[in-house]
């Protein structure tokens, strides 16, 4: 994104939530350029929970990465509550889970959740943050703060990286399929759990995962993307109430959803192949 976007970004703080607006991306040498996301625009309201599912290889990723400003996009615009994704970035209004939990195995889970606030204290200022102890103790770690990740379940270690994401108290929290390493047992369980973490602090989620029941269970809404240039191909409505609880799965309601939004997938996947 060029200086002048970001600049008229800056220039609109009234908007509440994410607005990605057209987003292009490419990669490779000019004469071999493949174009990875093409005109891609969504929104996410704020406190909306709003999951990216699609293909594999469609861009879910790359998007991600121009969200949190980790990448650059070649063409469109993102803003994060009127500001530009480098402002938002500057002032931590970004928190970003990754796949794999990437704690430090030297330090505590307590030290490797303060970790952030204490190597960014020009971030800090003027700012709210949250006390990591309270943090880790609503994630349920709070007995197993003092212990090295090494010593917790995966899960566990998947949540711990979740409570890092919230030190700062961002914005908008982008979550790239943080249960996919899990078993499905133990993925239900982080799933309920973030759920109840996010239904009391109400943060805007874009979240990317590839099951649709947990796109179903957490969402709002639900970006299908199609691939081969990644793109949007249809945005569903998941009007199903809230809270929401496991005896969900089983209902009416969620089936029809879940069924509907399969065969779009399929629909996509096999545009995909032809
Ligand atoms: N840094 C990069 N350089 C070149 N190609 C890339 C890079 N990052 C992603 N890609 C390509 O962009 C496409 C989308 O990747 P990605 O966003 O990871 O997809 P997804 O997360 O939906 O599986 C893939 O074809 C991938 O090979
Ligand atoms: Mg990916």
């Amino acid at each position: 994104m060029s200086a002048s976007v970001h600049a008229l970004a800056d220039r609109h703080p009234g908007i509440a939530g994410v607005e990605v607006a057209n987003i292009t991306k490419s990669f490779g040498p000019d004469d071999a350029r493949v174009t990875v996301l093409n005109g891609v625009s969504l929104t996410i309201r704020k406190g909306e929970f709003v999951s990216l599912i699609g293909p594999s290889g469609c861009g879910k990723s790359t998007l991600l990465k121009v969200v949190a400003g980790l990448s650059s996009a070649d063409g469109g615009t993102v803003t994060i509550n009127g500001k530009s994704v480098k402002e938002a970035a500057r002032r931590k209004a970004i928190g970003l889970v990754p796949q794999s939990p990437a704690l430090l195995p030297w330090r505590t889970i307590l030290d490797n959740v303060s970790l952030p606030i204490r190597i960014n204290p020009e971030a800090n200022a003027g700012r709210t943050l949250r006390d990591p102890r309270e943090i880790l103790t609503s994630f349920g770690l709070g007995k197993a703060m003092d212990r090295y990740p090494a010593q917790l379940s995966g899960g566990m270690q998947q949540r711990a990286a979740i409570a890092r994401a919230f030190v700062f108290d961002p914005d908008i929290l982008l979550m790239d399929e943080p249960f996919s390493a899990l078993d499905e047992m133990n993925r239900d369980q982080q799933r309920m759990g973030l759920l109840d973490f996010w239904q009391s602090n109400q943060k805007s989620v874009l979240f990317v995962t590839h099951s649709v029941p947990e796109a179903i269970m957490l969402s709002d809404r639900i970006v299908l993307m199609a691939a081969h240039p990644g793109r949007v191909a249809e945005i569903i409505d998941v009007d199903l109430p809230r809270p929401r609880n496991e005896a969900m799965y089983a209902s009416d309601a969620f089936r029809d959803l879940e069924g509907y939004v399969r065969s779009a997938l399929r629909k996509v996947m096999e545009v995909a192949h032809v």
